[in-house]
C-alpha cells in the first residue's frame, strides 16, 4: 500500500499526556473531524494504525463485527505490550475478556453474565445502590465543607456497587481498589505500579489470584450472585476454562470501576462549570434520565476501542488494508457536529442524544444499564442536599489513551 502522510493533529490521540489537556485533545479532533476523518497515525512505541473520527463511521465499523474484528487488537497498547498480548494468547494464558473475542465464542461468553445485566436483576440491586448512593453522600457532608470528589467520593461508590453485584466481601475493597487503577490508570504514573509491560502482568496475576480464589469457592458453594454464574458459567456443555473464569471477573471489575466514576466525576465537573444547567436539573429532577447520558456524552470516560479489518475495504472512500487497525474515538464521535447540535454545549435535557461512549454493536457496553442507575442514583440523593458547590482548585485529568478521566476534582460546598 502507498503510506499515507500523517496529519500532526492525528499524533495526539496516540499521546497519553494529550488525554489530560482536554483542550488539546478537542482542537486536533475537531480538525480531523473536518479535515481528515480518517487519518493515518504513526506514533512510536504505538505500531500505527487508522484515527476514526466520525460518529457515523464508528457506528458502521463497529455494526460490521465479521468485517472489523476485535483480535487481536482491541485497544490501543504499545507496541511492546501487543506483542506480549499475541505471546500470551498463542500459549493460551493472559487476559481475555469479552472485549478480546468475536463472535461466535464472544456471543456465547457474553450470555452467560447477561442476565445479571438486565432490568429483572437490576431492580432487585437498584435498593442496594440506593443505600451506598446515601452512603457516600452522608460522606461526603462528613468530609465537607471541602474534598477532592473522585479520591473520597468517585472512586468507591461504582465499587462497592460491582463488588456488591459480584457478591464480594466489603473488606476486600483496597486490594479490588488498588488493582483496578493500577490496571486502568496504567499511563498515568500516579497509578502506575512500574513502567515496563512485565509491571502490567504483574498487576495482571495479582488478579487472577484472587479470582481464582474467588472461583473455586463460587464453585464449592454457589451462591446467588454474578461471582457464581461466572464461576459455573458453561459454553457448549463445557465449564469455562480458569482464563475465561479469571477473564470475566476482571472485565467485570474494572470496567465497571473506573469508567462510572470517570462518568461522575465528569459530570458533576460540568454541573459546577453550568451552573445554569445544574439549578435547571434542580429545580426539575424529571430532567434525570437525559441529564445522566449528557454526563456519560460529556466525560466519554472510555476513549477508544480498536478493530482490525479481516480483509480489505474502504472507510469513507479510504482504503483499509486487511491487517490494519482502526481507532473508534468515541471521544471525537461524541463531539461531532453533524449529530449533536451545539456539542459542546452540556445541556441536562438533551434530547436526542445518540451518544456512543457505550459503543455500539455487539460489544456494546454489558454494565451500561448498571452504569446509568448508579450515575442517577447519586445525583438523585446529591442534588436536593446541595446548597452550593464551587472548585477548591484545578481539577486534573488522566494521562491515558483507554479508560479516563479527572483524578482530582477539588471541591467546596455545603450540604444538607
Ligand atoms: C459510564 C460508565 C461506562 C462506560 C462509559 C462504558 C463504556 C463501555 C464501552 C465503550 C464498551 C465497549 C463497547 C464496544 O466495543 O462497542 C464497554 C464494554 C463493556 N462494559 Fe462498559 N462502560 C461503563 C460502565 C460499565 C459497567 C458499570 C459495567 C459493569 C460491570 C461495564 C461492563 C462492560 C463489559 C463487561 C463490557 C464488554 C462487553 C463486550 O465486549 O461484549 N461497563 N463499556
Amino acid at each position: 500500500m502507498s503510506t499515507p502522510t500523517m496529519d500532526d493533529a492525528a499524533r495526539v490521540l496516540a499521546d497519553p499526556s494529550a488525554y489530560a489537556d482536554d483542550e488539546r485533545l478537542h482542537a486536533a479532533l475537531t480538525h480531523l473531524r473536518a479535515n481528515n476523518p480518517v487519518a493515518w497515525v504513526d506514533n512510536p512505541p504505538y505500531r500505527p494504525f487508522w484515527a476514526i473520527t466520525k460518529h457515523a463511521d464508528i457506528m458502521a465499523i463497529e455494526r460490521a463485527n465479521d468485517l472489523f474484528l476485535s483480535e487481536p487488537r482491541p485497544l490501543l497498547a504499545t507496541a511492546q505490550a501487543d506483542d506480549v498480548l499475541k505471546e500470551q494468547m498463542a500459549a493460551g494464558m493472559g487476559l481475555r475478556t469479552l472485549i478480546h473475542m468475536d463472535d461466535p465464542h464472544h456471543r456465547k461468553v457474553r450470555a452467560i453474565g447477561a442476565d445479571w445485566f438486565r432490568p429483572k436483576a437490576m431492580r432487585a440491586l437498584k435498593i442496594r445502590v440506593d443505600e451506598l448512593a446515601k452512603r457516600y453522600v452522608d460522606r461526603m457532608r462528613d468530609v465537607g465543607p471541602e474534598c477532592d470528589f473522585v479520591t473520597e467520593i468517585a472512586v468507591n461508590f461504582p465499587l462497592y456497587v460491582i463488588m456488591s453485584l459480584l457478591g464480594l466481601p466489603e473488606e476486600d475493597f483496597p486490594r479490588m481498589h488498588m488493582l483496578t487503577q493500577e490496571m486502568f490508570g496504567g499511563d498515568d504514573e500516579e497509578f502506575q505500579r512500574g513502567q515496563t509491560p512485565e509491571d502490567m502482568l504483574a498487576v495482571l496475576a495479582d488478579f487472577f489470584n484472587y479470582f481464582a480464589q474467588l472461583t473455586a469457592s463460587r464453585r464449592a458453594n454457589p451462591t446467588d450472585d454474578l461471582a457464581s454464574a461466572i464461576a459455573n458459567g458453561r459454553i457448549d456443555g463445557e465449564p469455562l476454562s480458569d482464563m475465561d473464569t479469571a477473564s470475566y471477573y476482571v472485565i467485570v471489575a474494572s470496567a465497571g470501576h473506573d469508567t462510572t466514576k470517570d462518568a461522575i466525576s465528569g459530570g458533576l465537573h460540568a454541573l459546577i462549570e453550568n451552573p445554569g444547567e445544574l439549578e435547571r436539573l434542580g429545580k426539575d429532577m424529571s430532567l434525570m434520565p437525559t441529564a445522566v447520558e449528557e454526563m456519560i456524552r460529556w466525560s466519554t470516560p472510555v476513549k477508544e476501542f480498536m478493530r482490525t479489518a479481516a480483509e480489505d475495504t474502504e472507510v469513507r472512500g479510504v482504503r483499509i488494508a486487511k491487517g490494519e487497525s482502526v481507532y473508534l474515538a468515541y471521544v471525537s464521535g461524541n463531539r461531532d457536529e453533524e449529530v449533536f447540535d451545539n456539542p459542546f454545549r452540556f445541556d441536562v435535557a438533551r434530547d436526542p442524544n445518540k451518544h456512543v461512549a457505550f459503543g455500539y454493536g455487539v460489544h456494546f457496553c454489558l454494565g451500561a444499564a448498571l452504569a446509568r442507575m448508579e450515575i442517577a442514583s447519586l445525583f438523585t440523593e446529591l442534588i436536593p442536599r446541595l446548597d452550593s458547590i464551587e472548585l477548591a482548585g484545578t481539577p486534573e485529568l488522566t494521562a491515558t489513551t483507554f479508560v479516563g478521566g479527572l483524578k482530582h476534582l477539588p471541591i467546596r460546598y455545603s450540604i444538607r
